[in-house]
C-alpha cells in the first residue's frame, strides 16, 4: 500500500502538503466542509476517520479538521477519535460531533443536556480572540442533541448559546479548537470567515490552491498515462463528460476520438451543440452517431419505466462499443469520475473502491484502462475548469440530465409522435426559464408527457390532446428536492405559448410535489 493509505488515491495525496484533510466522522458534512475550504482556495480532501495518524501525518497536512457526523459519542460503535490526530503538531478544528469527541478524549464533559439545538440559534461570543477574534458572529446554524457541558484541561470556552454552554473552544497552546455549530453550512452567517481563521491564522496556510491549476497538473498527468497510444471518451453531452474530454484532448491533441452516442431522446438541438462545440469548434475528432430510429424501435411498445432504462443502457454500450471496436487499437477511456464519487464509492477500504461508470453505464468488462481528470473536483469546480477552458456556458451550466433522457418523461410508450410533443413543450419551457433569469437558480425544469388526454376547446373546436406537466425544482443533491415557487406571469407565459406553439397539447398543469414523497423525474 503507498504511503496515502486507504482512502486517498496517490494524486490526491500529492496535493495535500499546503492543504488541510478532514477526518470523516459522517460523509455528507465532511464533504462540504472539504468543499468550503477549498472555495478559500486551500485544497483539502477527505480521509476516514480510522485511517491510520501516523499515515495521515506522512500526507504532511497543515492542519486537520474534524467532522461532524450523526451518532452520539456514547453510542456503542461510534466513530471514536484516535488521540494521535491531536499530536501530530497541527492544528485540530473539530465541528459539532467532531469537537465532541476531542472534548471527550482530552478529558471534558460531553452530556446529553436534554435540550437539543436545531437551525438557526443566536450566539454569545465569550471570549474575542482567538478564531473568535475577528469574527462578529451573533447567530449560528445547530444541529445537535449532545453538547460539551465542561472543556478539558487548559482549553477555554469562547462562545455558548442557550442550550450548549460550550459552543466553542479553543487551547491556544496547543492549537487545538472546536465549534458545536456548522460553520459550513450558509445558515451561519461569517461562518467562512471562521474557517479562514482557523486555515490562514492558526494553520498559516496560504490561499494559492485553485481548481484551474487542475488543468496543469492534469494535462501533464494524462501525458505521462497515455504515452503515445489512443484514447476515446463518450460524450453524453453534460459537463462531468465535456469537460474530461477537453481535458484529455489538451493532453494528447487528435489520438483522443469522441464517440457521441445520439440515442435521439436529448432535448431541442442539444445534439448539434455538441457538435458545435467539440466538432467545428474545439476540432476534437467527434464520432456523432445518430441512433433516434434505432432507439426508438428498440423501445417500440415498452411502458415499463425500469424495463426503457436498461433497453437504453444496452443499446448504448451497443452502439457504443461497434463504434469503438471500428476505431481499433484503443486502450484507454475516459471518464468524468468526480471527487464526489470517489468520497462515496466507500473511503474506509481501498480494495474496495469501485471506478464509478457514471457516462451512460458503460460496460465494466470493456478492456481499456480509466482516463479520469476529474477525480480530484466537485461538480462546482468542474464548472470551474470548463469554463476556463472555454466551453460554451450553455453546457458548463447544463441542469442534470438523465442519462435516459426524455424517455422517462414520456409517460407510457416512446413514439417519434410523442417524443416530438415534449421536445416542443420542453423547448419553450426552458427558452422561457432562462429568459427570467431564473435556470442556474433551478436545480432541474423540464416538461413531462402524461399518458393521458384530456378534452379542450381550441377556436370553435373541441380538441382531445395531452396535457404537458411543468416540473420545477430546487435543490442541493437531488436527495430532496422541493418545488420551486414559479412566478404566476412566468407560468402563464409558459403555458400560453406551450399551448399556441405545441401541436398535440391542449392544458398545461403544475407539479407542486416535493421530494419525498415524490421523486424529481416522473419515471
Ligand atoms: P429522482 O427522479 O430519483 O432523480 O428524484 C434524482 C436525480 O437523478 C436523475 N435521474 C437519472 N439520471 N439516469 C440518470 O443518469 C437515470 O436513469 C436517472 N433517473 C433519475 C434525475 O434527473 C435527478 O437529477
Amino acid at each position: 500500500m503507498g504511503s496515502s493509505g486507504p482512502g486517498l488515491d496517490p494524486e490526491l495525496a500529492r496535493a495535500v502538503p499546503g492543504g488541510v484533510l478532514v477526518v470523516d466522522f459522517g460523509a455528507q458534512y465532511a464533504q462540504l466542509i472539504a468543499r468550503r475550504i477549498r472555495e478559500c482556495r486551500v485544497f483539502s480532501a477527505v480521509v476516514p476517520h480510522d485511517m491510520d495518524p501516523e499515515r495521515i501525518a506522512a500526507l504532511h497536512p497543515k492542519g486537520l479538521v474534524l467532522s461532524g457526523g450523526p451518532a452520539s459519542v456514547y453510542e456503542e460503535g461510534a466513530p471514536a477519535l484516535n488521540p494521535r490526530l491531536l499530536e501530530l503538531g497541527v492544528p485540530v478544528l473539530g465541528i459539532c460531533y467532531g469537537m465532541q469527541s476531542m472534548a471527550q478524549v482530552l478529558g471534558g464533559d460531553v452530556a446529553r443536556t436534554g435540550a437539543a439545538e436545531f437551525g438557526k440559534t443566536p450566539l454569545e461570543i465569550l471570549v474575542r480572540d482567538g478564531l473568535m477574534r475577528d469574527v462578529p458572529m451573533e447567530q449560528c446554524w445547530m444541529s445537535h442533541r449532545d453538547a460539551v457541558v465542561a472543556t478539558p484541561p487548559g482549553f477555554t470556552a469562547t462562545a455558548r448559546t442557550t442550550h450548549a454552554p460550550v459552543a466553542a473552544m479553543e487551547d491556544a497552546s496547543r492549537r487545538l479548537y472546536g465549534v458545536q455549530f456548522h460553520p459550513e453550512v450558509v445558515h451561519t452567517p461569517f461562518g467562512t470567515d471562521l474557517l479562514k481563521a482557523f486555515l490562514f491564522d492558526a494553520c498559516h496556510c496560504a490561499p494559492t490552491w485553485t481548481p484551474v491549476q487542475v488543468i496543469e497538473d492534469q494535462v501533464a498527468r494524462i501525458q505521462a498515462q497515455v504515452g503515445d497510444e489512443r484514447v476515446i471518451c463518450a460524450l453524453s453531452g453534460g459537463v462531468d463528460s465535456a469537460v474530461a474530454a477537453l481535458l484529455v484532448h489538451r493532453a494528447v491533441g487528435d489520438r483522443l476520438t469522441c464517440i457521441f452516442v445520439d440515442h435521439g431522446m436529448l432535448r431541442m438541438n442539444e445534439g448539434e451543440q455538441v457538435e458545435d462545440a467539440f466538432g467545428n469548434y474545439f476540432h476534437v475528432p467527434l464520432i456523432h452517431v445518430r441512433a433516434q430510429d434505432h432507439f426508438l424501435s428498440a423501445l417500440a411498445g415498452i411502458t415499463e419505466p425500469e424495463e426503457k432504462r436498461k433497453i437504453i443502457g444496452r443499446e448504448f454500450i451497443r452502439t457504443f462499443e461497434q463504434e469503438a471496436t471500428k476505431l481499433g487499437g484503443v486502450n484507454f477511456l475516459v471518464q468524468g469520475t468526480l471527487y464526489s464519487d470517489v468520497i462515496e464509492s466507500g473511503s474506509r477500504d481501498a480494495s474496495k473502491i469501485k471506478s464509478h461508470h457514471n457516462v451512460g453505464g458503460l460496460p465494466d468488462d470493456i478492456a481499456v484502462d480509466l482516463v479520469e481528470p476529474l477525480r480530484q473536483l466537485f461538480k462546482d469546480e468542474v464548472r470551474v475548469v470548463g469554463e476556463e477552458l472555454g466551453l460554451p456556458e450553455r453546457m458548463v451550466w447544463r441542469q442534470p440530465f438523465p442519462g435516459p433522457g426524455l424517455a422517462i418523461r414520456i409517460i407510457g410508450e416512446v413514439t417519434a409522435e410523442r417524443l416530438e410533443i415534449l421536445r416542443r413543450a420542453d423547448f419553450v419551457l426552458q427558452e422561457e426559464i432562462r429568459r427570467a433569469g431564473l435556470y442556474r437558480d433551478l436545480w432541474q425544469s423540464f416538461a413531462v408527457l402524461p399518458a393521458v388526454k384530456s378534452v379542450g376547446v381550441q377556436g370553435d373546436e373541441r380538441t382531445y390532446a395531452y396535457p404537458i406537466v411543468i416540473r420545477a425544482v430546487t435543490s442541493d443533491d437531488a436527495m430532496t428536492a422541493d418545488w420551486a415557487r414559479l412566478p404566476h406571469e412566468l407560468l402563464e407565459q409558459i403555458s400560453n405559448r406551450i399551448i399556441n406553439e405545441v401541436a398535440g397539447v391542449n392544458r398545461v398543469v403544475l407539479d407542486i410535489t416535493s421530494k419525498p414523497p415524490g421523486t424529481i423525474e416522473w419515471e
